[in-house]
């Protein structure tokens, strides 16, 4: 099995796509929260392109719930925000309507691909025993942070590429710059996530606490796979 990575959504091209499985990561803080959200017992997650559609799709199904951020708030009016820890046993079997700046845009952009998986650190080694059982060669996808490389993306990265065994080839030096990256992170990955452009953003709002959330590797055994359809959906993956 072969792994690559691909560190901006921008940087995709066809092969990363055809006949492959992607996961998509974006640590701080929306596939972090998608798995928090499934493991939580969230029925599924339908995303969206921006908030106004979010917005709209919560007029046609009102038991929904609206879920994302804007500069990293809550977006006005909107149920939740973009907090892993905010979901919990109150959400089971909730339908999240959901969108964000960087993670479900990068989910967006991995249509075409044969199945898509989100990832994060929180769920590394579920998402690293998904992808073995399907067997197929995997794109890892950073979100990155308005358009430029994260850090934590990278890490998560190289987490996976850990988490799926030695065997794997890695097919670029992305892939290879992703696993040393997370290695050479050893414990510091609280400091390291804090110290990123994401994580500083979330400081400034207030919101250290998720990033603590998104630096625990593996509490979480969900893994949310990417159905297609208009809107796309996101379910824990069977
Ligand atoms: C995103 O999708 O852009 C991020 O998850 C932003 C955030 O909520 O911090």
């Amino acid at each position: 099995m072969r792994a690559d990575v691909v560190f901006l959504p921008s940087e995709l091209k066809p092969s990363h796509l055809e006949g492959r499985v992607v996961v998509v990561l974006d640590i701080l803080r929306a596939t972090t929260t998608i798995a928090a959200a499934l493991s939580a017992g969230v029925e599924q997650i339908l995303i969206f392109p921006d908030i106004e559609s979010v917005r709209r799709a919560k007029v046609q199904i009102p038991a929904a719930l609206s879920c994302g951020e804007q500069n990293c708030f809550k977006p006005i009016g909107f149920d939740l925000g973009n907090s892993p820890g905010d979901l919990g046993p109150g959400h089971i079997g909730k339908t999240l309507l959901m969108s964000t700046t960087n993670g479900t845009k990068a989910i967006l952009a991995a249509r075409g691909a044969a199945r898509i998986f989100t990832g994060a650190l929180v769920n590394s080694r579920a998402v690293a025993e998904k992808i073995r059982q399907i067997g197929m060669d995997v794109t890892l996808l950073c979100a990155g942070t308005n358009e430029k490389l994260a850090t934590e993306d990278v890490i998560g990265a190289g987490a996976l590429i850990r988490s799926l065994g030695d065997d794997i080839e890695l097919e670029s030096d992305a892939a290879v710059l992703a696993r040393q990256h997370f290695k050479s992170s050893g414990d510091n990955l609280v400091p390291i996530l804090r110290s990123a452009a994401g994580g500083q953003n979330l400081i400034r709002a207030n919101l250290a606490k998720d990033i603590d959330f998104a630096a625990r590797m593996d509490i979480i055994n969900a893994v949310g796979e990417v159905k297609d359809g208009e809107p796309i959906r996101i379910v824990r993956a069977g």
